[in-house]
């Protein structure tokens, strides 16, 4: 949620920051704007709507050019996204810009402090008052990273900040309380994002900030800080992905790519974790195996998509392992005063290592007690960093708002968790647990193989454009496969959609069925699953009577529903618990091809954010 970008260093500035908001545009794209150091003083744009909007402006009316700058790329939270709204926001003589990430919560405060000293704000934003506040720091202690200091100490909520000032002219200085930061180190040149997608075309080595630091960038230095200004400890590390992973390479969108990367994502994500006897290596998960053993509950937090994963993972783990688990949208989990202690493993899942209720969520858990595994997709974020273990995902960056490779992943690494759980512990391990293991060994195959059967679907989604709603079913892990459907139809197509439990359809939904309304339906195998299987083909029988159009997802194979499907789906036939990983990919071909065809921008969809690093 808001891009930021940090520059210093020989280049030229807006070029670097412009670059790096491209990048970051996915974290939000209400309005965007840069400020430059150049000539002794300080230049900035700003424009709402899309980045586009902002090098329109600067063709227009260009910056003089410097080597010192940053940007920002916004997602509203104060304020309509306007162009007196968008940030840098200077102070009233024009010597300071800063740009924001986060909410900072004692503005209204702050505002009205600033007032009565005569300041004069002109947005309506929460961010404006730190541009004020550095100027004073900064006139009383003439020190950038000491004024970002001292206004960071007053600060409530979570921020992260990027300010230069005109006195200082090769000088970047940055924030971070909550809401993420990265420094890239180059020759001769650093840079600050929220996202190291900002400057990986420069650059691989990152430095990971922690909580409450402030970091000072020099052509070459970076120099780091608690908020007292005492030295902070920090990590540096090598990015294992480069520019062209962050690139459409040839697809008109980003989804569309990462849906096609899906087999190796899955593939990536197992590496290295099944060894040659075919039992799993997760040395790497740092909870010593007396924990795991002893854990008596498992609670899985997370939003989203990631929770969509969650759920899936509670059949995965109860099924293998027996130990009780319960699966809770993060936003709602610490409100609810969770029963929580040592004996309860919390698994947090997130693709941005970001999402702010997921944080709030591992924190609380950890405040109770309870050891939290992350299931991540970003290193360096918060999340891992502030879990007992990690396992990450391999998806490689994940650009489009709405998530897919991502989820497939995190489900990869659910599953690998809820095995490994078995292993250790020795409950039910033995013949089924082996046998899945090697078929999930193979199911990128799989899902390759469902990829190249997409086109009926492409098809059957461009038919359906000028429907209002569509309505997803499915049993047992099909039911939260069924709401990740829904989920991403909403988002791309902002259609109707909704999941829901086929066995619940009499209890209310089905009143929703009218003549001709699509309606999917994810049918559980035949094999093994044959009670719930014949119950589902008895739900399709029951909406077809009702008029119901029938769009049935079903493996190979089974010829039972086919008397009963308007339009067939085939995946292919896997172990039950890990069919989502085959089902799920129609769905998203069927949302990002419905959003396409109704016009709708389908990396951007509208009002939406990746990256939720506000409550
Ligand atoms: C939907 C989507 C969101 C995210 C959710 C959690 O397509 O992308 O629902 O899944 O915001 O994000 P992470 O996984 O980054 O915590």
């Amino acid at each position: 949620m808001c891009g930021i970008v940090g520059y210093v260093g020989a280049q030229s500035a807006l070029d670097v920051v412009i670059t790096g908001l491209k990048r970051l545009e996915y974290r939000g794209y209400d309005s965007a704007g840069v400020a430059v150091l150049a000539d002794g003083g300080l230049a900035a744009a700003k424009k709402a709507g899309k980045l586009l909007n902002l090098e329109k402006e600067l063709v227009d009316r260009p910056l003089p050019s410097g080597s010192t700058g940053i940007g920002h790329t916004r997602w509203a939270t104060h304020g309509a996204p306007n162009d007196a709204n968008a940030h840098p926001h200077l102070d009233n003589a024009g010597r300071v810009a800063v740009v924001h990430n986060g909410i900072i919560e004692n503005f209204a405060d702050l505002r009205a402090e600033l007032a009565e000293r005569g300041h004069s704000l002109d947005s309506e934003t929460d961010t404006e008052v730190v541009a004020h506040l550095l100027a004073e720091a900064h006139s009383s202690c003439g020190e950038l990273a000491e004024a970002m200091r001292l206004v960071s100490r007053r600060l409530e909520g979570a921020f992260t900040l990027v300010a230069v000032h005109a006195d200082e002219p090769d000088v970047v200085v940055g924030a971070r309380r909550n809401s993420p930061l990265v420094v890239g180190v180059g020759d001769g040149e650093a840079f600050l994002a929220s996202d190291v997608a900002a400057f990986i075309a420069y650059t691989r080595s990152a430095i990971e900030l922690g909580q409450d630091q402030v970091v000072e960038l020099r052509r070459e230095s970076v120099t780091v800080t608690d908020f007292d200004g005492a030295p902070a400890q920090v990590r540096s590390y090598h990015v294992d992905w480069d520019a062209s992973a962050a690139e459409k390479g040839g697809y008109d969108y980003f989804m569309l790519k990462e849906i096609a990367e899906q087999p190796k994502a899955v593939a990536d994500t197992l590496l290295g974790r099944i060894d040659a006897s075919g039992s799993l290596t997760l040395d790497e998960l740092r909870i010593p195996h007396g924990v795991l053993r002893e854990a008596q509950k498992v609670v899985i937090v997370a939003c989203g998509t990631a929770f969509h994963a969650g759920l899936i993972a509670k059949y995965a783990i109860e099924h293998w392992t027996r130990i009780p688990c319960e699966v809770e949208l993060a936003s709602e989990f610490r409100y609810r005063d969770p029963i929580l202690d040592q004996r309860t493993l919390v698994i947090a899942i997130s693709q941005s290592g970001e999402t702010m209720d997921t944080l709030m969520a591992l924190r609380h858990a950890r405040e109770q007690g309870a050891k939290v595994l992350a299931i991540c997709n970003t290193n360096g974020s918060t999340i891992p960093r502030e879990s007992d273990a990690v396992l990450y995902t391999h998806a490689g960056p994940e650009v489009a708002v709405a998530s897919t490779k991502a989820f497939l992943t995190q489900l990869v690494a659910c599953y690998l968790v809820a095995l490994y759980l078995g292993q250790v512990r020795g409950t039910k391990w033995g013949d089924e647990i082996r046998a899945v293991i090697r078929d999930l060994s193979q199911i990128a195959g799989e899902v390759d193989r469902v990829l190249e059967t997409m086109e009926p679907v492409r098809e059957l989604a461009r038919s359906l454009s000028r429907k209002n709603t569509v309505l997803f079913l499915g049993r047992h892990v099909g039911y939260p496969v069924a709401l990740e459907g829904a989920l991403k139809l909403k988002e791309l197509a902002y259609m109707h959609a909704e999941g829901f439990a086929a066995g619940e359809l009499k209890h209310g939904p089905i009143a929703l069925i009218e003549n001709d309304l699509p309606v999917v339906i994810v049918v559980p195998s035949p094999r093994s699953r044959s009670v719930l299987h014949d119950k589902i083909v008895s739900n399709i029988q029951e909406i077809r009577a009702r008029g119901a159009r029938t769009i049935v997802i079903a493996e190979e194979g089974d010829e039972a529903v086919e008397p009963y499907a308007d339009h067939l789906i085939r995946i292919p036939a896997t172990p039950a618990l890990l069919q989502p990983l085959v089902a799920t990919v129609p769905l998203q071909v069927f949302a990002c091809e419905l959003a396409t065809a109704r016009g709708n921008e389908v990396d951007q969809p509208r009002n939406l954010a990746k990256s939720v690093t506000v409550e």
